[in-house]
């Protein structure tokens, strides 16, 4: 916090830095009560700066000990200090600086920085939090190699850590000991790393392709020992992926993951010394579920992918952020893909785009890929940087076609292998290996929003002539009224009585005899446009954007008939999963104009059309799930505004009627896919619980014997999946008594274990039944509870706000006043936290009721005196 309100920080005002540091040596010294931090800078200032521009360094809450420059100590006149900067005039062209601070690890509870996580020494630097530990040019595109020594006490701290290689460890007097590390790869500061504590470890080794032997490493604490392995097998599949589909070898000779209960995010890159939230690396049937497991894999591939993807290659600036995050977050969604079922990979990142990113980009925190300006860049770590910037990075794939992709993409590696760069050139690798003209694409970046589409036929019987009207819009966001066109890649194919057409586009010389002949990329790239298909035996009906190929909202008027066709016959996953969704959509629709309305009969057939199919069961699981509520509010405000009390009782009631029609149906398939070996978190088994965990929900809901099945479920599952099913359906459709008998058994079970903890929390939280306000606030006072643990909050409060939406929007506003309130007390603690958490109040523009209370609070949010930067940015924004 600081004086005066925070600063727009633009991307057009980048300037390159005016020094360079070539080489940091830091030492610090690890104490209970305070740390001391002593660092020499390698400084040269850069080439055409003028001798009096002064060296500007960041640092925020550190206690100066000692300034010195090439030995001598700093006149105070040469130097000037304030909350943010450390400005030093005077300076020789190039020297050594050395500077000494104090810091206070033990009271740093923003988790940026040097803190303490259960008594652990750790850090996290990304974005902005190296400032906290020295001052530095903190920005990335300064890089430096560094060596780093650390004393601590032996005792406390057996394991003292950091980036690169050991070079050397010693006792020292009076209990403490020292290691000295080196990491040869210039890095930025934010991937810097150090950890110290009492951890234990899990070796395992890893030979790449070139013949490197890698040590790979996990630390945890003693207890989590056996909770490592899905972890480290993850890590040496990731390692063999990465060199197999993208060429990209580890460079040293260790690589470390460190497991910290207390983290903001889900782990982070430092350079061979990857810090990792407890919840994101450690694996045990009893305390993960089966999402949990795919999570871990997911995650540890991300943090090693960016080793080249981030680390090797970093981004010039903050505003680049996508450069590295959009193009890991593609490299693990392959991976996870090659890993397991690429449909249901494919599914599944459709739902998040297009439940959360889109309100994200329909929203008043709106951004591009690449933003243009920021208060707070920690506000930046977005669905729309990671998720949307993936979609734009598969875009670039599927127009280039996956060989020129590869091929762009290593050029883009080898080309700016050790530099700090930008989005475009990332795109101009992309260009220059495939000839093609991206300028037009490069939109992506630049506009906020989501595309629709709006699509349009007509059928010419006599010549057989189906002609596709393509038309698109972004709408305007904050700062951008006017939107250009984008280019999209259309993914299509043409749906007949029997399968999939034969595709020939109007002027298309002869056909084309590849067997993908049914499968088209359409590119859409003008205000309208129109694709005429000829030579066809009948009226088809489109599958449209197959593969979820473009992040874009399509708008098509699919009648119910076709819908069931796409459901039951086309050859992509994704439009039949969609298709399936849009079928249920509408019924929901209609139960809440009119909550007497019968069970529709396609609706029904498809259903059993789905069922009688050979399908992933994974995928089949997820075409017969409702959407989600949150979905379906993303749909409504989209078209107006969202009545959550409406969609809730439309979603219950359906669930009934589905429950109920297909019992028998639901009882077979629950039957038939029991998983009778012992746990694993295969694909195969995954798949088979996922879908018989469907059919105990349904069942669950039809009647009191399939409450009971359900108990009985939960007491003889031998996974966290099945019990947490079980739980939430004994909750929802169960008796009080029931479902209290159930989550004092869970606590009973798992009370020593934090992380199947967050899930007990969760579950309460995001339970509509009875009052969740007081069970939330009662929770809070609970020992379970830690109200400085972001896993805890994210649980309980995160999992209220986002997650329990009839209680959240209360009509008294009491959803509201709680959420606001632990915002309020988070501001100071942990800004970081407290923003992300205000995001569901952020968007009282979207319902009808509750709107006004929604921004009141907000309002009250910003009449607070000393915001952080972190929440000033999210509510000054939201009520702009
Ligand atoms: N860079 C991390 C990742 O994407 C995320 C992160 C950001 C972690 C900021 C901590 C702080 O893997
Ligand atoms: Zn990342």
């Amino acid at each position: 916090m600081r004086d005066g309100q925070p600063k727009t920080i633009f991307l057009s005002d980048y300037q390159a830095p005016a020094f360079t540091v070539s080489h940091t040596e830091l030492h610090f010294e690890l104490f209970d009560k305070h740390s001391l931090v002593h660092a020499r800078l390698h400084f040269r200032r850069a080439d055409g700066v003028s001798e009096d521009t002064p060296l500007q360094l960041n640092g925020q809450e550190l206690e100066l000990l000692a300034l010195a420059v090439d030995g001598q100590k700093v006149a105070s006149a040469h130097y000037e200090l304030s909350d943010d900067f450390l400005r030093i005039d005077g300076l020789p062209q190039s020297g050594v600086l050395e500077t000494s601070a104090r810091i206070y690890p033990q009271s740093n509870t923003s988790l940026e920085g040097l803190y303490r996580s259960r008594g652990l020494f750790c850090t996290q630097c990304e974005a902005e939090g190296f400032r906290k530990i020295t001052w530095f040019p903190d920005r990335p595109d300064v890089m430096s190699t560094y060596s780093v020594t650390i004393d601590a006490d032996a005792g406390q701290c057996p394991e003292l850590l950091s980036n690169g290689n050991l070079m050397h460890s010693e006792e020292l007097a009076e209990g403490r000991h020292r290691a000295v590390w080196e990491d040869p790869h210039p890095k930025p500061s934010y991937l810097f790393a150090l950890v110290a504590g009492d951890l234990q470890r899990v070796e395992d080794s890893f030979t790449t392709v070139g013949g490197r032997d890698v040590r790979l490493i996990i630390l945890v604490e003693e207890k989590d020992l056996d909770k490592c392995a899905h972890a480290m097998d993850s890590l040496k599949r990731s390692m063999r992926w990465d060199e197999e589909r993208f060429g990209r070898e580890y460079d040293l000779d260790v690589f470390h993951i460190v497991a910290v209960d207390d983290f903001n995010m889900g782990a982070m890159e430092n350079k061979s010394l990857n810090i990792f939230n407890t919840s994101c690396v450690l694996a045990a049937p009893d305390t993960t579920t089966d999402l949990g497991y795919q999570r871990i894999e997911s995650i540890v591939a991300h943090e090693y992918f960016h080793n080249w993807s981030g680390n090797r290659v970093t981004c010039r600036d903050w505003f680049q952020l996508s450069l590295k995050e959009g193009f890991t977050v593609f490299r693990d969604a392959e991976f996870s893909a090659d890993m397991g079922s690429r449909s249901l990979k494919r599914v599944e990142d459709a739902m998040t785009m297009r439940t959360l990113q889109f309100a994200e980009d329909a929203g008043p925190m709106a951004h591009p890929v690449r933003p243009a300006s920021f208060i707070e860049i920690s506000n930046f770590y977005t669905l729309t940087v990671y998720e949307k910037g993936a979609e734009v990075v598969r875009m670039i794939q599927t127009l280039l076609g996956e060989e020129d992709f590869r091929r762009g993409s290593d050029l883009y590696f080898e080309r700016h292998d050790g530099q700090a760069v930008t989005c475009d050139d990332f795109i101009a690798a992309m260009e220059d290996v495939s000839g093609k003209d991206l300028t037009d694409f490069k939109r992506w970046y630049s506009q906020a929003g989501t595309p629709e589409l709006s699509i349009r036929d007509s059928w010419d019987e006599e010549q057989g002539i189906y002609t596709l009207t393509v038309s698109q819009q972004t709408p305007a966001s904050l700062g951008q009224s006017e939107k250009s066109p984008v280019v999209i890649p259309l993914a299509m194919g043409l749906l007949g009585e029997a399968g999939n057409l034969r595709i020939k586009l109007d002027g298309e010389m002869t056909d084309i005899e590849s067997e993908d002949n049914t499968h088209r990329i359409l590119i859409a790239d003008k205000p309208t446009q129109t694709f005429r298909f000829t030579e066809l035996p009948e009226r088809p009906t489109p599958a449209l954007l197959r593969g979820f190929s473009a992040p874009v909202r399509v708008d098509y008027p699919y009648s119910r008939e076709q819908l069931l066709a796409l459901v039951s016959r086309d050859d992509d996953d994704f439009v039949r999963w969609d298709a399936m969704q849009q079928l249920m959509v509408s019924a929901l629709q209609e139960l809440q104009e009119n909550p007497e309305a019968a069970l529709d009969p396609i609706l029904e057939t498809a259903v059993n059309a789905i069922c009688s199919q050979i399908l992933d069961p994974a995928v089949q699981a997820d075409m017969l799930r409702l959407p989600s509520e949150t979905y379906l509010s993303e749909l409504a405000s989209h078209a107006g505004k969202a009545d959550v009390h409406g969609i809730f009782r439309a979603r219950e009631s359906l669930r009934k009627s589905l429950a109920k029609v297909f019992r028998e149906r639901w009882a077979s398939l629950f039957e038939g896919l029991r998983v009778t070996e012992p746990y694993a978190p295969t694909g195969e088994q995954i798949g088979s619980r996922a879908l018989a965990n469907v059919a105990l929900d349904y069942l669950a809901t039809a009647d009191d014997q399939g409450v009971a099945l359900a108990r009985d479920y939960y007491f003889a599952a031998d996974n966290l999946t099945n019990r947490l099913v079980a739980l939430r359906a004994v909750l929802r459709e169960g008796s009080a008594e029931r479902g209290e008998e159930l989550l004092e058994d869970f606590y009973q079970r798992f009370c020593g274990e934090a992380l199947a903890m967050n899930h007990w929390l969760l579950v309460q939280a995001e339970n509509s039944v009875g009052d969740s306000i007081s069970r939330v606030r009662a929770l809070m006072q609970h020992p379970a509870y830690d109200s400085r643990n972001p896993n805890k909050i994210r649980s309980l409060i995160g999992g209220f706000a986002n997650g329990n939406a009839v209680q959240f929007h209360r009509e008294d506003g009491a959803g509201y006043q709680l959420l606001g309130e632990v915002v309020e007390a988070l501001n100071a603690q942990n800004p970081q936290i407290a923003s992300r958490l205000l995001a569901p109040l952020t968007r009282w523009k979207n319902y009808a009721a509750g709107g006004d209370l929604m921004r009141a609070e907000l309002q009250r949010l910003s009449e607070l005196p000393s915001l952080s930067p972190d929440v000033y940015e999210v509510v000054n924004k939201s009520l702009a």
